[in-house]
């Protein structure tokens, strides 16, 4: 493969996405940031320079859906897999494309990824996929009108609220606003009719469609009004191709999807879609964003009418039985089976917390796991929530949801094999043992479960649910995988020498 170089400058900015001004974080000035692109195989390197000031801040990209195959330290997940990147630094990732499909990056600093920190990834696979159009992208955001650590504050204060209200929705960073909705005495900069998103469909061919939901908590459902789409992908993990009207994405998933422009002639136009469910607090949970034909004039407004889709009454993704993926995998046998409870409670300040697996996690920016297990020191503090499989690799886990809210359950470094997903207790059985699905993430219903396995490959992986706002409330477990292999790696310098530059500025300013 290739080298893929990319020069990422994150930085703070006022943005107007939807007519609302407000304070951001930007990769290289744009939201959302550039997109990266690379053939399956090649090797990508992202030189991330923290120029975060006003105040300062580290942060610290994640390569979503990667699998970080020997280089567990590129994960991009602070106090797990390293230290912040501090401001006024620079960190070098360097991984391998070693899947393809469509994918996304983001800060996983704090909930920094839901103040504008995140962007799409391309990698191109064998040629064999029957398509015309490569449509690229297509960014899926509830988006807020505060300021990310405004509302991480608000919700982690005494009595605070859990459940996060979002302002609107946009589609590659576009949405109208009314701005007549702004509360009363907030004399923030708005204008209505921001503009949307717009597409150019050819008469005829078929277009592939790259969705991703890079949002902070919202469960979307995607569509485009009189057209099939054709699931061909789901996260990274090619899949048959079946049809539907609606493709619903948890926070954190993606999905390929082949359309064919025949749903009228050379001058029509209509809607796409994304609809927030009502699993979500959402003041305006309706993106839109126009589809053209060749000779349509895009300054006309669509006048297609939306397919009837009911709204789900469990914020769950679509049956396990609809979807299999197109290169089989029969489940192993599991070597180990654990349970982990999603539960919340209310701390002794009134501050009303998310546990998993019966801790709220607190990350310690100084002290990432995988250094510590490098160093072969593998006793951490309890509130790390940290599970070591010692040399286990057949891991299966069933997540028990105790609480009414869906959330998007993501494994870092693996597809890990869906077992099963439904309300109440899980009764021991598999779909398609054959051929499980596999997924980096999925949705796990209100008081249900979700059964999950995976093999394990050495590292140390985030396991958490991929809602910003829960994470930043303790939602995370860091899961160990082969430490006496963790414990032999060859980690570069670069690592140490980023912490000892975090040490050095935390020491003053946090
Ligand atoms: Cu997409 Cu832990 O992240």
């Amino acid at each position: 493969g290739v080298v893929r170089h990319y020069e990422f400058t994150v930085s703070r900015g006022v943005i107007a996405p939807d007519g609302y001004v407000r304070d951001v974080l930007l990769v290289n000035g744009a939201f959302p940031g550039p997109l990266i692109e690379a053939n399956w195989g090649d090797t990508v390197v992202v030189d991330v320079h923290n120029d975060i000031t006003g105040p300062e801040e580290g942060t610290g990209i994640h390569w979503h859906g990667f699998l970080q195959h020997e280089t567990p330290w590129e994960d991009g997940a602070p106090g797990i897999s390293q230290c912040p990147i501090p401001p006024r630094r620079s960190y070098r990732y360097e991984f391998i494309a070693s899947l393809y499909g469509t994918s996304w990056y983001h800060s996983h600093y704090s909930a920094q990824f839901s103040g504008g920190l995140l962007g799409p990834i391309v990698v191109h696979g064998p040629t064999s996929e029957n398509y015309d159009v490569d449509l690229g992208p297509i960014l899926l955001t509830d988006w807020y009108h505060k300021e990310y650590f405004d509302i991480v504050e608000e919700m982690l204060s005494p009595n605070g609220n859990l459940a996060v209200a979002s302002d609107n929705n946009l589609i590659n960073g576009k949405m109208h606003f009314n701005c007549s909705a702004v509360a009363p005495g907030d004399t923030t900069p708005c204008v209505n009719n921001a503009g949307i998103s717009k597409f150019r469909f050819q008469t005829g061919k078929t277009h592939r469609l790259r969705l991703a939901n890079a949002g902070a908590n919202g469960v979307q459902r995607f569509s485009i009004d009189e057209h099939t789409l054709t699931v061909i992908a789901e996260d990274f993990v090619p899949v048959k191709p079946y049809n539907t009207s609606v493709v619903t994405l948890g926070v954190g998933q993606r999905a390929d999807v082949l359309v064919t422009a025949n749903a009228g002639g050379p001058s029509s136009a209509f809607w796409m879609r994304s609809n927030l469910t009502g699993c979500s607090v959402a003041r305006q949970p309706h993106a839109l964003a126009a589809v053209y034909y060749d000779q349509a004039n895009t300054s006309t407004t669509p006048s297609s009418t939306a397919w009837d889709i009911p709204d789900p009454s469990t914020c769950a993704n679509e049956d396990l039985d609809i979807t299999e993926p197109l290169f089989p995998i029969p489940l192993p046998e599991a070597t180990l089976t654990q349970t982990m409870d999603i539960e919340t409670f209310t701390n002794a300040s009134n501050i009303t917390l998310w546990k998993f697996n019966g801790v709220s996690m607190r990350t310690d920016y100084n002290h990432p796991v995988i250094l510590l297990a490098n160093d072969g020191n593998f006793s951490y503090p309890a509130q790390w929530n940290v599970v070591n499989y010692q040399s286990h690799k057949a891991i299966r886990i069933i997540v028990n949801n105790r609480g009414i809210g869906s959330h998007p359950m993501h494994l870092h470094g693996h597809n890990f094999y869906v077992l099963h997903e439904g309300p109440g207790a899980w009764d021991g059985t598999i779909v398609r043992p054959s051929n499980p699905l596999r997924r980096d993430v999925y949705l796990v219903r209100g008081n249900g479960h979700l059964v999950i396995q995976f093999d394990g490959q050495p590292g140390v992986w985030a396991f958490h649910c991929h809602v910003a706002w829960h994470a930043s409330g303790g939602f995370v477990a860091s899961l160990i995988v082969e430490p006496e292999k963790v414990e032999r790696m060859h980690i570069p310098r670069d690592v140490e020498k980023n912490c000892r530059a975090w040490g050095m500025w935390s020491r003053y300013n946090v």
